[in-house]
C-alpha cells in the first residue's frame, strides 16, 4: 500500500517535471511584456470600470429623478383635488329646505308678498334677501329656478336720494351685473326671472329670494389657520 502510494506520487511528479517548462511558458510571455504594456492594460482596465460605475451612477440617478417627479405630480395631483374639494366643505350645512349655492344658502319662497314684508321675513330667519355678487352667482340662482314665469324680489331696490338702485347692505347696483328692465323711479323694488331682471312697484306680490352665508366649521378648520 505504502509503496504504491510512493509509485503514484514518483510519476506525477516525473510526469509534471518537463511538461512544466512548455506549458507555463505561454502566460509567462504575456505578463512578461514590456511593462509599459501592463501600465496600459491595467489603465484600460480602471477605464472600463469607471465607465461601467458611471452608467450604474447615472442610471440610478435617472431612475431617481423619474420617481421623485412623479411623487412631486402625485402631490400636486392631491393639493389640486384638495383645493378642489375644499371649496364647499368647511363650511356649514345649510338648513332643511335651504339649497346651498357657493358659500351662501339661499331659500326661495313658498308664498308671496310685498317686497317690504319679504324683506322682513328673511330677517325673521337670521337671513337677508338675497344680493348677487356677479354673473356667476346669477347663472347659478337661475338653474336652481324652475319655473320661467315667476318673478322673486331679491335685495335691491330704487334709492329715493341717490335715485340709483341700492342694494340693501348700501352698494349701488353694478349694471355689467343686472341689467334692470321697467322705470328707474320711486317705490320700486327689483325682481329677477330665469330670464330676465324687472323694476316693480315694492307693494306687488312676489315670491322672494332669502340668503345667508355659510359659517365654516370651526372644528374643521386648520390649527396653524
Ligand atoms: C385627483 O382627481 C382626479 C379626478 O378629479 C383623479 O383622476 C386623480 O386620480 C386624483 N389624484 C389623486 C392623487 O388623488
Ligand atoms: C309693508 O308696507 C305695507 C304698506 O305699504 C305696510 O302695511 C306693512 O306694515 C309694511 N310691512 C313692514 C314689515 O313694514
Ligand atoms: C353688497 O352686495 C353687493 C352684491 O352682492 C356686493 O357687490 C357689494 O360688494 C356688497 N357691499 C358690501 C359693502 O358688502
Amino acid at each position: 500500500m505504502d509503496r504504491q502510494v510512493i509509485y503514484a506520487d514518483l510519476t506525477v511528479s516525473r510526469d509534471s517535471g518537463p511538461e512544466s517548462s512548455s506549458p507555463s511558458s505561454l502566460p509567462r510571455d504575456i505578463c512578461q511584456g514590456p511593462r509599459w504594456h501592463q501600465f496600459a492594460l491595467k489603465l484600460g482596465c480602471a477605464g472600463v470600470t469607471l465607465l461601467v460605475l458611471a452608467v450604474i451612477g447615472l442610471t440610478i440617478t435617472v431612475m431617481f429623478l423619474i420617481q421623485k417627479s412623479s411623487i412631486e405630480k402625485s402631490s400636486v395631483d392631491v393639493q389640486q383635488n384638495r383645493s378642489e374639494t375644499t371649496e364647499s366643505p368647511g363650511l356649514s350645512e345649510c338648513p332643511e329646505s335651504w339649497q346651498s349655492l357657493q358659500k351662501k344658502c339661499v331659500l326661495f319662497s313658498q308664498g308671496i308678498d310685498l317686497w317690504n314684508n319679504s324683506l322682513s321675513y328673511c330677517s325673521t330667519k337670521e337671513s337677508s334677501l338675497l344680493l348677487i355678487q356677479d354673473q356667476e352667482e346669477l347663472r347659478l340662482i337661475r338653474k336652481l329656478m324652475k319655473d320661467k314665469a315667476i318673478n322673486f324680489w331679491i335685495g335691491l331696490n330704487f334709492a329715493l336720494l341717490e335715485k340709483k338702485w341700492k342694494w340693501i347692505n348700501g352698494s349701488f347696483l353694478n349694471s355689467a351685473i343686472l341689467k334692470i328692465k321697467g322705470y328707474d323711479e320711486e317705490n320700486n323694488c327689483a325682481s329677477i326671472s330665469k330670464t330676465a331682471a324687472y323694476s316693480e312697484d315694492c307693494s306687488t306680490d312676489n315670491k322672494w329670494i332669502c340668503q345667508k352665508e355659510r359659517n365654516p366649521v370651526i372644528n374643521k378648520v386648520c390649527p396653524d389657520s
